[in-house]
């Protein structure tokens, strides 16, 4: 039994697709007495296309919470059901790997706390959550108040002078400059200046973006490297990003070595409240590639991240007049003309449904990747190891099985008296920070980031599409899709 076993493992290493290790090996195990998945076929044109949501959430009205999508050798499964979905993330977690998205981000994350699995990841999760502590999370909340002021001052002149502006890019600056300071006490200050730091960041970004749709990982060409001056480039980017971080770890040592603050539970150096400072002080190894790893997820986990979630709130709101009012009014009452404080976070309650909301229409990421790591069962369906899964938020956000008016921007659906909606009290049907043991760890930071960035801004501009400007779309998602 355990050679045949094995034997199929082997085929299946080398890409025999399921379908014929089923045909083959179908009666072992007793086979045809399970039900099979949904198998979704003749759409996989219409998935390659750009948009790919929409033809994966045409396909889940079609075959439901679980099917299989199948390309060439290569086989999917897509998951829209939230008790699959919490079955995965929480309650069998540890028969998952991130599978597909570690092999994509390892040029740039390495072993960083979001590619991660196994012991590394679970010592490295153990060292970072703590940094992210209460006292830590209401300073950030000083930070992204003066960021934000920086953004006003920018929309101030175009005001003036009648110009439109591109929010894409400067919500993507303040963010840059945001998670900078918190994560590395690194000032960017990418909303006045392009430096070559900055432009490096842009360059590693793009890159990750441009793996995660590749249909050939050139990259691992070895000639490749040599040649391709794009390739060329991105490692010059990395190469000065890393450099840059030994210096601020160096800076950062210098300081821990010198203070004495005593480290404890809520530790936090006040002129340099970064984690960086944190791990160092809590006696990280500052040589490590790990830290480093960890330190570059971070800056791009929680960059890209909130400033699409800010992108998109604008865009929900440009739309949507009537939310727009009501929620400059909770403003103006809440804050006047002071910087929102920690206290003023559960006062706007509006403006935090609106994110709310805005993270279940526009989840950031839309599809959480997954591999099996043993075989397991999925609803009512066994599945092998080595399956790669897609859970799709999308389709859970979007469900109109879940949700009445699924597609409508609706704050007023969470009530203000309420919790504020998480996966837990949703029953995993609402996902924006993912759920179970690798669950975001800047939940708290990202939510009040986005709050105090969208609250100083309605509070002093009105906004509108520009006239003339280029239909809005969705390109591919960030760092996720390689089909
Ligand atoms: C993980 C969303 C901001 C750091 C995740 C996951 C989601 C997510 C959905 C789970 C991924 C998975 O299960 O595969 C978001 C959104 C953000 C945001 C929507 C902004 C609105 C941040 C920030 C930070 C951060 C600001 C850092 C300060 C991380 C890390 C993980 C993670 C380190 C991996 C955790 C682990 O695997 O143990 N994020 N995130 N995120 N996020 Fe965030």
């Amino acid at each position: 039994k355990s050679g045949l076993l094995s034997i199929m493992e082997g085929l299946a290493k080398v890409g025999v697709p399921n379908e014929v290790l089923e045909f083959l090996f179908g009666w072992f195990e007793g086979g045809g007495e399970h039900p099979k998945i949904p198998e979704a076929k003749g759409s996989i044109k219409a998935v390659r296309s750009v948009a790919f949501f929409i033809p994966l959430y045409e396909l889940y009205l079609t075959y439901g919470g679980i099917f299989r999508l199948t390309f060439g050798p290569k086989s999917f499964l897509i998951v829209s059901d939230p008790s699959i979905a919490k079955h995965i993330l929480r309650e069998n977690s540890k028969a998952y790997s991130k599978g597909i998205l570690a092999e994509i981000l390892d040029f740039v994350m390495g072993k960083g706390l979001i590619p991660a699995d196994g012991e590394i990841w679970r010592v490295r999760r153990r060292a970072i959550v703590p940094a992210l502590h209460q006292k830590y999370v209401a300073a950030m909340i000083g930070l992204f108040g003066q960021a934000a002021d920086r953004l006003c001052q920018k929309l101030d002149a175009a005001a003036s002078d009648g110009e439109d502006v591109e929010m894409e890019s400067l919500f993507s600056r303040l963010t840059l400059d945001i998670i900078g300071k918190a994560v590395f006490n690194y000032d960017f200050d990418s909303l006045s200046n392009d430096t070559g730091i900055v432009e490096a960041v842009y360059t590693v970004l793009r890159e990750a973006e441009d793996r995660s749709v590749a249909p050939i990982p050139v990259w691992e060409i070895p000639i490749w490297k040599d040649v391709s001056p794009r390739l060329r480039k991105v490692n010059a980017a990395l190469k000065l990003i890393n450099d840059t971080l030994d210096d601020l770890i160096a800076i950062c040592k210098r300081m821990v070595d010198e203070e004495e603050l005593q480290f404890h539970e809520e530790y936090m150096n006040e002129q340099d409240p970064s984690i960086l400072h944190f791990l160092l002080a809590s006696g990280d190894d500052v040589s490590s590639k790990q830290l480093r790893d960890d330190l570059m997820t971070m800056l791009i986990a929680g960059h890209e991240t909130s400033a699409a979630v800010l992108t998109w709130t604008f865009y929900l709101l440009s739309k949507e007049p009537r939310v727009m009012s009501k929620l400059q009014e909770e403003v103006d009452s809440v804050l006047g003309d002071q910087y929102p404080t920690i206290e003023d976070m559960k006062k706007l309650k509006y403006t935090t449904r609106v994110i709310n909301e805005s993270l279940r229409l526009y989840p950031q990421p839309p599809v959480l990747i997954r591999r099996s790591l043993e075989d397991d069962v999925l609803g009512e369906y066994p599945i092998k190891r080595n399956e790669d899964i897609f859970i799709s938020v999308w389709n859970l956000h979007r469900s109109p099985k879940l949700w009445d008016d699924a597609d409508k921007f609706e704050p007023e659906r969470w009530a203000l008296d309420g919790p504020s909606p998480n996966e837990t009290n949703q029953n995993f049907k609402y996902l924006p920070f993912g759920g179970g043991p690798r669950k975001c760890v800047g939940d708290l930071f990202a939510s009040y980031e986005t709050v105090v960035a969208l609250a100083m801004l309605v509070r002093r501009f009105n906004f509108q599409i520009a006239v003339g400007a280029p239909p809005v779309s969705l390109v591919l998602c960030r760092y996720i899709f390689k089909l």
